[in-house]
Protein backbone atom coordinates (compact mmCIF):
# COMPACT_ATOMS: atom_id res chain seq x y z
CA UNK A 1 0.00 0.00 0.00
CA UNK A 2 0.76 3.71 -0.54
CA UNK A 3 1.66 4.66 3.37
CA UNK A 4 3.43 7.99 5.04
CA UNK A 5 3.55 5.92 8.31
CA UNK A 6 7.30 6.40 10.22
CA UNK A 7 8.01 3.91 13.24
CA UNK A 8 10.63 5.49 15.41
CA UNK A 9 12.63 2.56 17.81
CA UNK A 10 15.59 3.58 20.19
CA UNK A 11 17.62 2.95 17.27
CA UNK A 12 15.74 2.54 14.11
CA UNK A 13 13.50 4.34 12.20
CA UNK A 14 10.71 2.58 9.70
CA UNK A 15 9.80 4.21 6.68
CA UNK A 16 7.68 2.98 3.70
CA UNK A 17 9.55 1.53 0.58
CA UNK A 18 10.40 3.48 -2.22
CA UNK A 19 11.57 2.57 -5.63
CA UNK A 20 15.23 3.13 -4.42
CA UNK A 21 15.50 0.79 -2.35
CA UNK A 22 14.20 -2.24 -4.62
CA UNK A 23 17.96 -2.97 -5.81
CA UNK A 24 19.18 -3.24 -2.08
CA UNK A 25 15.93 -5.49 -0.75
CA UNK A 26 16.48 -7.56 -4.10
CA UNK A 27 20.14 -8.40 -3.29
CA UNK A 28 19.04 -9.05 0.66
CA UNK A 29 15.92 -11.39 -0.62
CA UNK A 30 18.40 -13.81 -2.65
CA UNK A 31 20.88 -13.83 -0.39
CA UNK A 32 21.53 -17.62 -0.01
CA UNK A 33 22.25 -17.02 4.19
CA UNK A 34 18.37 -15.00 3.92
CA UNK A 35 16.18 -16.56 1.18
CA UNK A 36 16.93 -20.22 3.24
CA UNK A 37 14.53 -19.23 6.08
CA UNK A 38 11.61 -17.93 3.68
CA UNK A 39 9.05 -20.93 2.14
CA UNK A 40 9.59 -19.16 -1.21
CA UNK A 41 13.46 -19.85 -1.13
CA UNK A 42 13.39 -19.15 -5.55
CA UNK A 43 15.44 -16.35 -6.78
CA UNK A 44 13.77 -13.43 -7.43
CA UNK A 45 14.81 -12.10 -11.07
CA UNK A 46 14.70 -7.80 -11.01
CA UNK A 47 11.44 -7.73 -13.34
CA UNK A 48 9.41 -10.11 -11.10
CA UNK A 49 10.61 -7.78 -8.09
CA UNK A 50 9.01 -4.78 -10.37
CA UNK A 51 5.64 -6.48 -10.58
CA UNK A 52 5.84 -7.87 -7.29
CA UNK A 53 6.27 -4.05 -6.23
CA UNK A 54 3.46 -2.48 -8.08
CA UNK A 55 1.43 -5.17 -6.58
CA UNK A 56 2.39 -4.03 -3.58
CA UNK A 57 1.54 -0.21 -3.90
CA UNK A 58 -2.33 -1.52 -5.02
CA UNK A 59 -2.67 -3.33 -1.99
CA UNK A 60 -4.59 -1.97 0.36
CA UNK A 61 -3.88 -4.56 3.33
CA UNK A 62 0.12 -5.33 3.03
CA UNK A 63 2.31 -2.97 4.71
CA UNK A 64 6.42 -2.90 3.74
CA UNK A 65 9.11 -0.90 6.22
CA UNK A 66 12.08 -0.54 5.45
CA UNK A 67 14.37 -0.22 8.55
CA UNK A 68 17.26 2.38 8.49
CA UNK A 69 19.61 2.39 11.76
CA UNK A 70 19.52 6.27 13.01
CA UNK A 71 23.26 6.50 14.01
CA UNK A 72 26.37 6.45 11.11
CA UNK A 73 24.88 7.22 7.71
CA UNK A 74 21.16 5.87 8.51
CA UNK A 75 21.25 3.85 5.35
CA UNK A 76 18.49 0.45 5.00
CA UNK A 77 19.84 -2.02 7.25
CA UNK A 78 16.64 -4.41 7.14
CA UNK A 79 12.91 -4.90 6.13
CA UNK A 80 9.65 -5.72 7.88
CA UNK A 81 6.26 -6.14 7.14
CA UNK A 82 2.48 -6.72 8.03
CA UNK A 83 0.52 -8.13 5.12
CA UNK A 84 -2.84 -10.00 4.75
CA UNK A 85 -4.52 -7.02 7.01
CA UNK A 86 -8.11 -7.88 7.68
CA UNK A 87 -9.89 -4.95 8.63
CA UNK A 88 -12.54 -7.44 9.82
CA UNK A 89 -11.06 -9.63 11.79
CA UNK A 90 -8.63 -7.54 13.17
CA UNK A 91 -5.74 -9.82 12.12
CA UNK A 92 -2.70 -9.57 10.29
CA UNK A 93 0.54 -11.53 9.22
CA UNK A 94 4.05 -10.08 10.04
CA UNK A 95 6.76 -11.71 8.05
CA UNK A 96 9.52 -10.60 5.41
CA UNK A 97 11.62 -9.98 8.30
CA UNK A 98 15.42 -9.42 7.54
CA UNK A 99 18.10 -7.86 9.09
CA UNK A 100 20.23 -7.72 5.25
CA UNK A 101 23.00 -5.94 6.55
CA UNK A 102 25.00 -8.42 8.88
CA UNK A 103 27.10 -5.97 10.57
CA UNK A 104 23.68 -5.22 12.49
CA UNK A 105 23.16 -8.42 13.35
CA UNK A 106 22.48 -9.90 17.11
CA UNK A 107 22.35 -6.50 18.14
CA UNK A 108 18.87 -6.65 19.51
CA UNK A 109 17.86 -4.19 16.35
CA UNK A 110 15.73 -7.49 14.87
CA UNK A 111 14.06 -7.46 18.10
CA UNK A 112 13.25 -4.06 18.27
CA UNK A 113 11.64 -3.53 14.99
CA UNK A 114 9.86 -6.35 14.98
CA UNK A 115 8.07 -5.68 18.59
CA UNK A 116 7.54 -1.85 17.38
CA UNK A 117 5.82 -3.04 13.99
CA UNK A 118 3.80 -5.55 16.70
CA UNK A 119 3.03 -2.23 18.52
CA UNK A 120 2.03 -0.31 15.95
CA UNK A 121 -0.15 -2.69 14.43
CA UNK A 122 -1.94 -3.19 17.66
CA UNK A 123 -2.43 0.91 18.30
CA UNK A 124 -2.26 2.44 14.92
CA UNK A 125 -4.30 -0.69 12.85
CA UNK A 126 -6.47 -1.55 16.02
CA UNK A 127 -5.35 -5.23 15.20
CA UNK A 128 -6.20 -8.03 17.75
CA UNK A 129 -3.88 -11.07 16.71
CA UNK A 130 -0.59 -11.06 14.64
CA UNK A 131 0.20 -14.14 12.97
CA UNK A 132 3.90 -15.60 11.62
CA UNK A 133 4.94 -18.97 10.31
CA UNK A 134 8.86 -19.75 10.84
CA UNK A 135 10.79 -22.74 10.25
CA UNK A 136 11.39 -24.37 13.61
CA UNK A 137 15.56 -24.32 13.13
CA UNK A 138 15.15 -20.49 12.59
CA UNK A 139 16.36 -20.30 16.51
CA UNK A 140 17.19 -16.43 15.99
CA UNK A 141 14.01 -15.39 14.38
CA UNK A 142 11.90 -18.17 17.06
CA UNK A 143 13.79 -16.66 19.56
CA UNK A 144 12.78 -12.74 18.53
CA UNK A 145 9.62 -13.61 18.09
CA UNK A 146 9.08 -15.38 21.63
CA UNK A 147 10.73 -12.61 23.52
CA UNK A 148 7.92 -10.50 21.59
CA UNK A 149 5.18 -12.62 23.25
CA UNK A 150 4.63 -14.84 20.25
CA UNK A 151 3.41 -18.80 21.45
CA UNK A 152 3.64 -21.76 19.03
CA UNK A 153 0.02 -22.95 18.01
CA UNK A 154 1.01 -25.28 15.35
CA UNK A 155 3.48 -26.70 13.04
CA UNK A 156 3.40 -28.39 9.71
CA UNK A 157 5.96 -29.97 7.55
CA UNK A 158 7.28 -28.00 4.08
CA UNK A 159 9.87 -30.18 2.19
CA UNK A 160 10.46 -32.28 4.88
CA UNK A 161 11.04 -29.07 7.39
CA UNK A 162 9.37 -28.10 10.12
CA UNK A 163 7.35 -24.62 10.33
CA UNK A 164 5.73 -23.17 12.75
CA UNK A 165 2.78 -20.98 13.63
CA UNK A 166 3.27 -18.26 15.86
CA UNK A 167 0.43 -15.99 17.29
CA UNK A 168 0.64 -12.98 19.40
CA UNK A 169 -2.62 -11.61 20.30
CA UNK A 170 -3.40 -8.09 21.82
CA UNK A 171 -3.10 -7.65 25.65
CA UNK A 172 -5.19 -4.55 26.81
CA UNK A 173 -3.07 -3.02 29.59
CA UNK A 174 -6.33 -1.94 31.36
CA UNK A 175 -7.82 -5.27 32.85
CA UNK A 176 -11.40 -5.85 31.72
CA UNK A 177 -13.68 -6.06 34.27
C1 LIG B 1 15.74 -13.05 12.27
C2 LIG B 1 16.56 -11.77 12.22
C3 LIG B 1 15.75 -10.68 11.55
C4 LIG B 1 16.94 -11.37 13.64
O1 LIG B 1 17.63 -10.13 13.55
P1 LIG B 1 18.69 -9.66 14.66
O2 LIG B 1 18.77 -8.19 14.65
O3 LIG B 1 19.96 -10.39 14.47
O4 LIG B 1 17.95 -10.16 15.98
P2 LIG B 1 18.31 -9.73 17.48
O5 LIG B 1 19.68 -9.15 17.54
O6 LIG B 1 17.18 -8.94 18.01
O7 LIG B 1 18.30 -11.14 18.18
C5 LIG B 1 19.18 -12.13 17.67
C6 LIG B 1 20.12 -12.54 18.75
O8 LIG B 1 20.83 -11.43 19.32
C7 LIG B 1 20.70 -11.48 20.75
N1 LIG B 1 20.61 -10.09 21.26
C8 LIG B 1 19.49 -9.42 21.54
N2 LIG B 1 19.77 -8.19 22.01
C9 LIG B 1 21.11 -8.09 22.02
C10 LIG B 1 22.01 -7.05 22.37
N3 LIG B 1 21.57 -5.86 22.83
N4 LIG B 1 23.33 -7.29 22.22
C11 LIG B 1 23.76 -8.48 21.76
N5 LIG B 1 22.95 -9.49 21.40
C12 LIG B 1 21.64 -9.30 21.53
C13 LIG B 1 19.42 -12.20 20.98
O9 LIG B 1 19.43 -12.83 22.27
C14 LIG B 1 19.44 -13.19 19.90
O10 LIG B 1 20.27 -14.26 20.28
P3 LIG B 1 19.93 -15.72 19.83
O11 LIG B 1 20.11 -15.78 18.35
O12 LIG B 1 20.95 -16.55 20.54
O13 LIG B 1 18.53 -15.95 20.27
C15 LIG B 1 17.88 -12.00 11.41
O14 LIG B 1 18.57 -13.09 11.97
C16 LIG B 1 17.65 -12.25 9.93
O15 LIG B 1 17.55 -11.33 9.14
N6 LIG B 1 17.57 -13.54 9.52
C17 LIG B 1 17.39 -13.91 8.11
C18 LIG B 1 15.98 -13.74 7.65
C19 LIG B 1 15.00 -14.42 8.57
O16 LIG B 1 15.26 -15.49 9.11
N7 LIG B 1 13.82 -13.80 8.74
C20 LIG B 1 12.75 -14.34 9.55
C21 LIG B 1 11.95 -15.29 8.74
S1 LIG B 1 10.58 -15.94 9.71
Amino acid sequence: MKHQFVICTDRCRLRQVQPDDLSQVLSWRNDDRIKKWFVNRSTISPQQQIIWYNNYLNNDNDMIFIIEEKSNTGSPIGLISLYNINPESNTAEFGRFMIGDFNYRGKGLGFECANAVCAFGFGELGLREIHLDVFEDNTSAVGVYKKIGFTITGKRLIDNKALLTMVLEYKSEIAES
